[in-house]
This record gives structure tokens, C-alpha cells and sequence, in this order.
């Protein structure tokens, strides 16, 4: 008698696209690198094959040239060798603490206090806005908003054009999801990429020669080997900012929130002891991270788990299958911030043994900003919205495929005066 393997999950079917959670599993167990005919790319599922994937030179992100390139102009995620590597030198010293010191003095003196004020105060405003009212959809009104006010402060853009980000944001992020071709989506992004340049590209001329100490005006003066960004990739950087560190953040703090008023007894313990708070987070991006899908393009052929990948195939890296691999992780669908096999003082670092921020050397620069905004997050909600609950009858329900989380978040709490 033979066993027969079950089916293929199809990753675009409305089974999946409710819980990809149980097929996940079946990917990892039966068909851990597969061809999946409809998206015309191989799914790789296992954590050991997708973390090294990404450490392989092998699977490059060339994929992005015709994925993003067309929305927010070449940006760092498609570049690889020596370009990369430039890129990743003017980058870093902005978002990650060492590399800072190297880089511009200037910028270690306040880096982090200016981060963290600039946090700070986006997410107080915002929280100030619902604490009095007793019920709110926290996606709607604060985690949408949350990392994109970050940003448009950190970029030193006027505090008035929130509301215009937020909307080029929800505008990039329609398209980036519009698996349907909806020509209405296509044309409000193209109209968006165009809006985006004509704002953007007269202020980096403006502050190419000031002196100002805000992200944007760093990025137009920041040197690399005596190589500047040009005006086109600083634009590009900031439209890719938008959505690499909006939307990723936006998501994962919801997600937090809704692990968090699942299990009520880990809830007390975090608002209790905040030195948890490292842990919430990092065992929020592991079990319920946004971002469930990465492609990558093979370069030559490849094998994975005894599958031979030919080269220029797409790839997908299933972030959130590998994340949940039972090989890697145990109990893997269970929630639990004292999980003693995830290496919480990793878990924002490139050693990270998760692999919600990817590994190797397209690693997410934003890790650390995430990080804070995500402790920020935790400590408004549990301050400032005593005795959070779900709204009578609401049951929170993920949604979407390649980022992922609860769309509304309906609940109640004791209202404050803030
Ligand atoms: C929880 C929040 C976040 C998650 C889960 C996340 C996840 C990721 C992932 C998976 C990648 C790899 C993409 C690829 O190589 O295809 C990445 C790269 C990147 N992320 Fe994040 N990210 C987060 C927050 C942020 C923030 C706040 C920023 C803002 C600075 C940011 C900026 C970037 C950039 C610029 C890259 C490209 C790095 C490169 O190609 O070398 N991310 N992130």
C-alpha cells in the first residue's frame, strides 16, 4: 500500500488566504521546495532552507526589478555586491548605533535620544486623541498612523502632511496588494509615484546644502567613499520607507496587541514587568509576524531539501511557514513569551534565530526603529487604555498574503482624560 502525499496547498486559494497556518505545515512536511504553477514561482517553507536562502549569494533580490522598481524608482532592496554594500554604509548609520560612531559624530551625540523623542511623541498624540473615548479600532486610528507620523517626523517633512503620507501610503500599499490588476488601484499608485517626486525632489535641492539635523537632510549630505545618494535614490528611499517601514510596523503592532488580548494572563505579566517587553515583541514577529512572503530570484541552479531549483526561477520564502517550522521551534503555534528556544537578546540583530527581519545581507535596516516603536506601542496600550478588551462581539480575524494581520481591531477600555 503506498501513502499518498496530500495535495499541494495553493497559496492563492480562499482556504489558504483564511488560515494559511494549518498549510503551511503541509508545505513544510510533504512539499517543503515545490513549483507553485499559478504564481509561476517555488515555495520553500522549511526554516533551515529559507534562512539559508538568504545567506546564499545564490538567491539574489533581482526579482525586485520588475516588482518594485516601477513603484518607488531602484531602491536598495534590488541592489546586491558593491552597490548594495554602498547603499547599506550610507544607510546604516542612520538606523543602527555602531555604525553611527564611524560615520558622522554628529549624529551618535542625539541619534537615539531623537528617535526616541520623535516616537515618543508621535504615539502619545495619537493615543491622546482615543483615551477619552472608551472604545476605538486601534488599527484605524492608531497603528496605521503610528509609524507613518515616525517617519514624516524623522524626515523633518512638515507635521501638516501627515495626513498626505498616510494617504501615498494607503495608495502604494493598495497597489502592492492588488493581485486582482484593479486598473483604479494601478492608476491612483501611478498617480501617487508622481505626486510623491514633485513633493519630495524640490526639498532634498533644498536641504543638499543646509545644515539640518533631520533623516532627510543627513541622507542628502551623507558620504560613502566620497559617493552621494542622487536625488532620484534619495526619492526612492523614501517612497520605499513608506511602505518597508510603515506598513511592516503598522501590522506588527496590531498584531501584538491582538496576541496580547488573547492571552490575558501574558498580558498581566508584561504590564507587571516591562523588562518582558523584548520578549512580547520578539515572540509577536516569530508566531504572527506581518510579513509571511519574500521573493528571491536563483541565479544558478540550486538544490533545497532534494529538490533541484533551476536558475532564473522566482522563489518565494515563506517568512511565517519557517518561522512556525516544528524542526526549529517547539509547540511552534503556541504564543509564549518565556519560549525559552527564541533567542529574545538576538532577536532584532542580524544573529537573530527568527527570521522575521530576514538574515544575511538585505537583513532590515529598520530592526532596532521597529523595535522602539513597537516598545512605545506597548507601553501607551497598556498605560494609557486601562482594562483593554475586545468590543462586545468582535472576533479578530488576520488578513492578507504576503503581509499579514488583524484589518480592525474593534475594543474598549476605561475611558481617561488623558
Ligand atoms: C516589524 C517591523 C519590520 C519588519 C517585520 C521588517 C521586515 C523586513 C524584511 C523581511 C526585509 C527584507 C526584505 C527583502 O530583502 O526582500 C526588510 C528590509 C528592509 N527594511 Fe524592514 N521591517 C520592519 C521595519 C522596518 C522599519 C521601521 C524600517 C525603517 C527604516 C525598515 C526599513 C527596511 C529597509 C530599508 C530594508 C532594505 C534592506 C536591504 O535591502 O538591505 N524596516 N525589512
Amino acid at each position: 500500500m503506498t501513502t499518498l502525499n496530500p495535495p499541494t496547498p495553493d497559496i492563492l486559494s480562499p482556504e489558504f488566504i483564511d488560515d494559511p497556518y494549518p498549510f503551511h505545515r503541509v508545505l513544510r512536511d510533504h512539499h517543503p521546495a515545490v513549483y507553485h504553477e499559478a504564481t509561476q514561482s517555488w515555495l520553500i517553507s522549511r526554516y533551515a532552507d529559507v534562512a539559508g536562502a538568504f545567506r546564499n549569494p545564490a538567491f539574489s533580490s533581482r526579482n525586485y526589478d520588475w516588482q518594485l522598481e516601477p513603484i518607488h524608482g531602484r531602491t536598495i532592496l534590488q541592489m546586491e555586491g558593491k552597490e548594495h554594500a554602498t547603499h547599506r554604509a550610507l544607510l546604516n548609520p542612520f538606523f543602527r548605533g555602531k555604525g553611527l560612531e564611524a560615520f558622522l559624530p554628529v549624529i551618535t551625540r542625539n541619534a537615539a535620544e531623537l528617535v526616541d523623542g520623535v516616537v515618543r511623541r508621535a504615539g502619545g498624540e495619537l493615543i491622546d486623541g482615543i483615551a477619552g473615548r472608551g472604545r476605538a479600532d486601534l488599527v484605524a486610528e492608531f497603528t496605521t498612523w503610528f509609524p507613518i507620523n515616525v517617519m514624516v517626523d524623522m524626515l523633518g517633512l512638515p507635521r501638516s502632511d501627515h495626513e498626505r503620507f498616510h494617504r501615498w501610503y494607503h495608495s502604494i500599499m493598495a497597489h502592492l496588494n492588488n493581485l486582482a490588476g484593479d486598473p483604479a488601484v494601478t492608476a491612483r499608485a501611478d498617480q501617487t509615484r508622481e505626486e510623491l517626486r514633485e513633493y519630495v525632489l524640490p526639498i532634498i535641492r533644498e536641504r543638499r546644502d543646509g545644515d539640518g539635523d533631520d533623516l532627510l537632510s543627513r541622507l542628502c549630505r551623507a558620504e560613502v567613499d566620497g559617493q552621494r545618494m542622487s536625488d532620484e535614490e534619495i526619492k526612492a528611499f523614501v517612497s520605499l520607507l513608506l511602505v518597508a517601514g510603515g506598513e511592516t510596523t503598522d501590522k506588527a503592532i496590531a498584531s501584538m496587541v491582538r496576541q496580547l488580548l488573547d492571552h490575558p494572563e501574558q498580558m498581566a505579566e508584561v504590564r507587571a514587568d516591562r523588562s518582558l517587553a523584548d520578549a512580547v515583541i520578539a515572540e509577536t514577529l516569530r508566531h504572527s509576524g506581518p510579513v509571511h512572503m519574500i521573493m528571491r530570484q536563483t541565479e544558478e541552479e540550486v538544490e533545497v531539501s532534494g529538490t533541484t531549483i533551476p536558475a532564473g526561477a522566482t522563489c518565494i520564502l515563506m517568512l511565517a511557514a519557517a518561522n512556525r517550522d516544528e524542526r526549529h521551534f517547539r509547540d511552534p503555534d503556541t504564543f509564549d513569551v518565556h519560549r525559552p528556544d527564541l533567542d529574545v537578546a538576538k532577536a532584532f540583530s542580524g544573529a537573530a534565530n527568527h527570521v522575521q527581519f530576514i538574515l544575511g545581507r538585505h537583513f532590515c535596516v529598520g530592526s532596532l526603529l521597529a523595535r522602539t516603536e513597537m516598545t512605545v506601542a506597548l507601553d501607551l496600550v497598556l498605560d494609557r487604555l486601562p482594562n483593554l478588551r475586545y468590543q462586545e462581539g468582535f472576533v479578530p480575524h488576520e488578513a492578507g498574503l504576503y503581509t499579514r494581520s488583524v484589518p480592525r481591531l474593534l475594543v474598549e477600555f476605561d475611558a481617561s482624560a488623558g
